[in-house]
């Protein structure tokens, strides 16, 4: 069998350092569901909210996150990829669509990391141009040195100022690390 302690060695190794651990998501991660189902509760739509999670590094937030939401709610996904040319910023594509309408809706947006923020905004825009009834969006992490677009961010785990590769809690760096019950930076070396 391939890999085994040695190779764990080595991808443990490239973490530099941990930056949200454990306990410190799940609290964090409690004061966002208890904000949003008094947010949610407050609008009163017809229909339950609707959680929108962007895939894939969204899945483990978004199993936490809707567990500390006190409403009925439904979830649902959209994966969006970026096709990069040689010298253009990349293109946005969705991948893979909602199953249901949002039209009507009180649609709420979950999103693991803004970045650049360019993934958000398509996203928000796709969404919006569907007239839900409301859209706002929670992401864990808004890391804010790289910014390009503004975008609205209603709910907000934490900021992140450091211009840091972060894994683990469903991030990933080359498809790995998504495991990690915590967030670290990755080592750039
Ligand atoms: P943006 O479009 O530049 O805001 O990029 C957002 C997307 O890039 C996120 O959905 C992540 O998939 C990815 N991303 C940005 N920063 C990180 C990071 O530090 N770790 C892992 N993924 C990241
Ligand atoms: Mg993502």
């Amino acid at each position: 069998m391939k890999g085994g302690p040695q190779a764990e060695m080595k991808v443990n190794d490239r973490l530099k350092r941990v930056v949200f651990g454990e306990k410190e998501l799940q609290r964090r991660i409690r004061e966002l569901g208890a904000e949003i189902t008094r947010d949610y509760k407050a609008i009163g739509g017809e229909r339950p909210p609707l959680a929108v999670g962007l895939l894939r590094g969204v899945v483990i937030f978004l199993a936490d996150l809707v567990r500390a939401i006190e409403l009925p709610l439904e979830f649902d996904f959209i994966t969006v990829s970026s096709y990069r040319a040689a010298d253009s910023p990349g293109e946005l594509v969705l991948l893979k669509d909602l199953v249901d309408p949002v039209e009507g809706r009180d649609v709420l947006l979950i999103e693991d990391i803004v970045d650049t923020g360019r993934t958000l905004k398509f996203i928000q825009e796709a969404i919006r141009a569907r007239s839900p009834r409301s859209l706002r969006t929670c992401c864990l992490i808004d890391k804010t040195p790289r910014r390009e677009v503004e975008v609205q961010l209603d709910y907000v785990g934490f900021r992140l100022e450091e211009n840091e590769f972060l894994v683990g809690y469903g991030l990933d760096y080359a498809g790995l690390y998504r495991n990690l019950p915590y967030i670290a930076a990755l080592k750039t070396k």
